[in-house]
């Protein structure tokens, strides 16, 4: 805080001053490569190294001596990480750190929206400058390809073009306040189960179709300044130094200028991390610097062991340009850069954090019975956990401490209050911890009941309820929806399938709404009215939710994944897929993508396999017609049009899909894939034409043998629709 008032103060005074003249370095007007050149030039090898290893738990060094400040960095992506102890993952205990808790990344992602992406970056993105963080640790847009995966809250889905169309704005947002966003985590970083010490073996179809383009996006439309190495390893190298991700795709192929971070504690060699695109080496010794009881970070692996290699040769003086270049040029982007203020809890980003929530609530059924329609005088039985515990504390490095967190339970009596009466059911004991990394919510969720007590007074509440609104699904404890481990199937928790078919027993109209980052088994489906995916909404989820239940606001999320029936039905069978297996002379546990592309709706739609609700999945309280599609050349390639009408009684969104089939082609290609969307706002009547552009990416597959995108010459077909499986149109056209 000190250094940078220092400095701001000295540009100040030279650029009033014409006898002064500003150094280049220090002079945001210059080209931020001459400004890195120069401060390069100036810096002693010492100087150099220093900058390339954290100093702190969550900063990495300056040059004291250039007044160059140090660079912070932040958790992310949901809101900015509490202040912690300077070796410690524990907050400090500061009492002005308390931010806005934005929803998931997967309610994003179930927007489909890329302005609200782009508004929650930019929200986000002013907290992080405020708070002096230059570099906020997210988004994170690791693919779906195990619904088991713990942090499938903190992603954006299981599809690469939905993932890389809406992390574009998100990062631009960030950026745009002089924050660096730090894409995570790169790459095939797919589980938490043995996430340290699996390799992902995949072949290059795959992971070019699959697992890179979104980060491909992020680097190339998005413009990232940094990018997250992961903990695994690929085709048995660490990510964090992993020579064909880091030096060949990322800094190669997609020319990357920007910094390479590694994840906490997941740099693991000393050459390696000299040679192969690590810049800024974080975490080591992640529990609080036992590695090396003492001067830890002196110990690191960018630290006294590159400066021995680069004394003696065996590190290479080029490479640590490179690497100190890519770490000026993160600091003039952003502290060093355009001054920004950035702003704190502010009302309008409480409001962006409520609408965001709401716009990816997803309706999956509805016989009417939604919205809700109560009696005057009448009863709303609320039954769940998830009703009354607050979520944004817990689930890993992604906790936040905010500064209020309404719950479903209190915006009901809100929005119920002189109306009817809203009575709570706990139903179940699910987590009843209320502490993480020392962030505390203050609730008492102790219970003396037992389970059959618990279900007996939940059942015997409903007899005079005039609805059941049943709020459960998962939350953010070990072994569900949490970093570090991974959940063992997809059947809801604490007994809540049985719960729900008792509830839904006593024929009274019931609602459920599935709190999960998660898909998750729905077996009482049929026997419910209506069912709402909800999330880890943040600061305002319980506004949120109770919006869409009441009314105010029309659902029009669309699921960000596939929601299937059981967990045997999709694409991983072996052990070798998931979780890995150990082999013979291989030191670290190997695990095979064997089902190549097929992930997701991509695997469900091309095996014909049932889902409960598939990828692509919202309604409405209105009703839409999509008609009218067209295929017209365009250049090198094609442009799409489609007719979307409001034909219900209300305004609403609806999120139309274009999906492309290629039907003759020499490799096997999921039946359908996604390759545009347009989330569109009508009145009731209205009509809207929408737009889609096909280059010959939109068309190709990845062809390993060429290296090279190819785009076969033959029978297409555009399929024009509401989800993956809900098509409304198709249209075949030639290329
Ligand atoms: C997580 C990262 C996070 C980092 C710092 C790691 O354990 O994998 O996503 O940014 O910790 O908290």
């Amino acid at each position: 805080m000190k250094l940078r008032l220092t400095l701001a103060i000295a540009i100040a005074v030279a650029s009033c001053s014409p006898k002064v003249k500003t150094d280049v370095y220090l002079d945001p007007s210059k080209p931020l490569e001459e400004r890195v050149q120069d401060a390069l030039s100036r810096m002693t090898l010492e100087e150099k190294v220093a900058i390339t290893h954290a100093q702190s738990k969550f900063s990495s060094a300056g040059v004291p001596r250039l007044g160059i400040p140090e660079v912070w960095h932040t958790d992310g992506p949901h809101g900015i990480r509490p202040e912690v102890l300077w070796d410690e993952w524990d907050q400090a205990g500061w009492t002005n750190d308390s931010c806005t808790a934005f929803p998931a990344l997967v309610n994003l992602a179930a927007t489909w929206d890329r302005e609200l992406s782009r508004l929650y970056g930019d929200c986000i993105g002013q907290e992080a400058r405020y708070r002096e963080k230059d570099i906020l640790l997210g988004p994170g847009i690791n693919m779906g390809r195990t619904p088991l995966n713990g942090r499938t809250f903190e992603y954006m889905g299981e599809d690469p073009y939905l993932a890389g169309q809406l992390v574009v704005p998100y990062i631009q947002g960030v950026q745009s306040n002089g924050v660096a966003a730090c894409v995570k985590h790169f790459a095939m970083n797919n589980q938490e189960v043995r996430r340290t010490s699996t390799s992902s073996n995949v072949d290059d179809r795959t992971m070019y179709e699959i697992y890179l383009p979104a980060f491909e996006a992020a680097v190339k439309e998005g413009g990232a300044w940094a990018i997250m190495g992961s903990y695994n390893l690929y085709n048995n190298q660490f990510n964090c130094h992993n020579k064909r991700l880091l030096c060949d795709i990322l800094k190669g192929e997609w020319g990357f200028d920007g910094v390479v971070v590694s994840d906490w504690g997941g740099c693991r060699d000393d050459d390696e991390a000299a040679a192969y695109g690590l810049d800024i080496e974080m975490g080591t010794w992640t529990n609080g610097l036992s590695g090396a009881a003492s001067d830890g970070y002196s110990n690191y692996h960018l630290a006294k062991p590159y400066l021995e290699r680069l004394r003696d040769g065996r590190a290479s003086l080029e490479g640590l340009d490179d690497k100190a270049s890519r770490v000026l040029r993160t600091i003039f982007r952003t502290s060093m850069g355009k001054q920004h203020f950035g702003s704190f809890n502010s009302p309008e980003h409480y409001a962006a954090a409520r609408k965001i929530a709401a716009e990816g609530l997803v309706l999956l059924k509805n016989d009417g019975t939604l919205p809700l329609q109560i009696p005057q005088g009448g009863k709303l039985l609320v039954v769940g956990e998830n009703a009354y515990k607050m979520m944004v504390v817990g689930g890993g490095s992604s906790n936040l401490k905010t500064k209020y967190e309404i719950i479903p339970l209190e915006a009901l009596h809100e929005a119920f209050d002189g109306k009817a009466s809203v009575v709570w059911e706990r139903g179940y004991v699910g987590d009843t911890t209320t502490d993480y990394n020392k962030v505390v919510t203050g609730q008492d969720l102790s219970e003396s009941r037992s389970a059959e007590q618990l279900l007996a007074d939940a059942v015997a509440s409903a007899s005079d309820a005039d609805c059941i609104l049943y709020i459960g699904g998962l939350n953010k404890s070990k072994g569900q929806d949490n970093e570090g481990t991974d959940r063992a199937d997809i059947v809801l928790p604490y007994g809540q399938d049985t719960l729900i078919e008792a509830l839904a027993a006593t024929g009274r109209p019931m609602v459920v709404v599935n709190i999960s980052g998660s898909p998750v088994a729905m077996p009482w489906a049929p026997k419910v009215n209506a069912i709402v995916q909800g999330w880890y909404g943040g600061s305002e989820s319980g506004h949120a939710l109770v919006d869409v239940l009441t009314g105010v606001v029309n659902p029009s999320g669309k699921l960000p994944f596939t929601m299937p029936i059981a967990l045997a039905d999709g694409p991983l069978k072996t052990e070798r897929q998931y979780p890995g297996i150990k082999e013979e002379g291989k030191k670290w546990w190997q695990e095979y993508y064997d089902e190549g592309v097929f992930i997701g709706h991509r695997w469900y739609s091309s095996k014909s396999i049932p889902v409960q609700y598939p990828f692509g999945h919202g309604l409405s309280y209105t009703t839409f017609d999509v008609s009218d599609v067209s295929v017209k050349r365009a250049g090198d390639g094609f442009k799409v049009s489609a007719a979307v009408k409001n034909t219900g009684s209300v305004p609403g969104a609806e999120v139309v899909q274009l999906y492309v089939s290629d039907v003759e082609s020499s490799v096997e290609r999921p039946v359908k894939e996604l390759k545009g969307f347009e989330k569109v706002y009508l009145q009731p009547g209205e009509s809207r034409k929408v737009q889609f552009t096909l280059d010959r990416r939109a068309l190709s597959f990845f062809d390993a043998g060429s290296h090279a995108w190819v785009a076969e010459p033959g029978e297409f077909r555009a399929l024009v629709g509401t989800s993956s499986e809900d098509i409304r149109e198709e249209v075949p056209f030639r290329l």
